[in-house]
């Protein structure tokens, strides 16, 4: 990695990997690779590279090339764009790719990619010949701040998301923030929900540095981007230390807006909401409930609406959810936090802290979806 590279290393004991973070370090992934498999540069590397149709031209094609002019074979399998490739059919036919490929355990999957395809492709490499290696390039920004740190891996059942997987590690993750040049607008803000997030939940500075920093993100300035996208990587890898498999209580403050958000999106049906819109909405209403319990104050809500709309998220519940509270409140009652019928939020008691709350009355939970 050049200079002006950051390398965030993720310690999980033996699962412990680095995040490579630059502008312009896609043609490393060959070296990277090798480095992160313990390979020299004589031994042979077997690459077989997930990416989906949006993302094959450029990026995908990309990495090939640095791989294969590094003296890598390859193979690319290109998934259809979007949420339904994120499928156990779709993790069949490549089973059966990796079978014609002949792939065995020296042979690494890479993720060339968004959240789907890294869940996807990560699934895929846990479960082939019981683990084959594993390396994740995200391209959009909710990949290189969330989905691609961290392990959870997995496939859609059509009862319900991700149901059907495992935590995974990778041997490394290539964050090349140039990638973010293509992404569509409406994805990169929705990316910037999930970065506002770790301000509030972790870092009351990094907060701090976004609201001074509007310009930059909305412009995606290069060096706000890796300043970000760094201490996000870092923020996460501080969680997932403490709380690799979800066991503890303390990877739920992941989840902050998100009990709202997640009922938001199930109703209005996946995809007219993207996932950080959603949060985005989500993430003032649990201010406003824990203002209403008495821990913050009308400033703290203020800061998050002011920041949010700067990036320009959408804050109010839209008019068709409003009409619907029962149902609201039944599916956050699916809601992998809830315990008993008892619905738990991720709730700030300050910008930069939360801590996960019970017992809330239900009439208090549906006044807060109302500005
Ligand atoms: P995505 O992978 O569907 O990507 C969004 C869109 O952007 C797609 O159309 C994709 O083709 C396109 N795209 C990706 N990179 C691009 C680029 N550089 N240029 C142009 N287009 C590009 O969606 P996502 O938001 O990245 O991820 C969502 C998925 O991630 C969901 O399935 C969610 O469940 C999962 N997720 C997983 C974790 C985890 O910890 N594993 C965390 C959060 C979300
Ligand atoms: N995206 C939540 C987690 O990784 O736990």
């Amino acid at each position: 990695m050049n200079s002006s590279g950051q390398n965030v290393h993720v310690d999980l004991g033996s699962r412990s990997y680095d995040i490579c973070i630059d502008a312009g370090s896609l043609p490393q992934i060959a070296e990277l690779t090798r480095l992160w498999l313990g390979r020299t540069p004589d031994q042979a590397l077997r690459c077989f590279v997930v990416t989906d149709t949006n993302v094959l031209q450029p990026h995908a094609n990309a990495v090939k090339l640095a791989l294969s002019t590094a003296g890598a074979e390859v193979q690319v399998v290109c998934v259809k764009a979007g949420e339904a490739s994120k499928s156990l059919a779709e993790a069949s036919d490549l089973f059966d790719e990796l079978v014609d490929f002949k792939a065995d355990r020296k042979t690494v999957v890479l993720a060339v990619g968004g959240g789907v395809v890294g869940d996807l492709a990560g699934f895929v490499a846990a479960t082939y010949a019981r683990g084959l290696l594993f390396v994740q390039v995200p391209t959009t920004l909710l990949a290189m701040v969330d989905s691609s740190v961290g392990g959870k891996t997995g496939v859609n059942h059509p009862q319900g998301k991700n149901l059907i997987g495992s935590f995974y590690q990778p041997a490394g993750v290539l964050i090349d923030t140039d990638t973010l040049a293509t992404l569509p607008d409406r994805e990169y803000r929705s990316g910037l929900a999930e970065v506002i997030k770790y301000g509030v939940i972790q870092d009351a500075e990094f907060f701090g540095y976004l609201e001074n920093n509007i310009v930059g993100l909305n412009e995606r300035d290069p060096a706000v981007l890796r300043h970000v996208v760094a201490r996000c990587c870092e923020l996460k890898a501080s969680v997932v230390k403490e709380d690799e498999y979800e066991t503890k209580g303390v990877r739920a403050i992941l989840n902050y807006g998100h009990t709202y958000a997640h009922a938001f999106e199930a109703l209005s049906g996946y995809g007219v909401l993207l996932h950080g819109e959603a949060v985005s909405i989500g993430m003032v209403c649990g201010s406003r409930l824990a203002k209403s319990l008495g821990r913050i104050g009308e400033r703290e809500i203020q800061r998050q609406l002011e920041l949010l709309t700067a990036v320009q998220l959408p804050v109010v519940v839209p008019l068709e959810l409003l009409a619907k509270p029962d149902d609201i409140l039944k599916c956050m009652l699916l809601d992998k936090k809830t315990v008993a019928g008892d619905l738990k939020f991720v709730l700030p008691d300050s910008i930069g802290h939360v801590e996960t709350i019970g017992g809330i009355d239900r009439k208090m939970i549906v006044d807060c979806l109302h500005s």
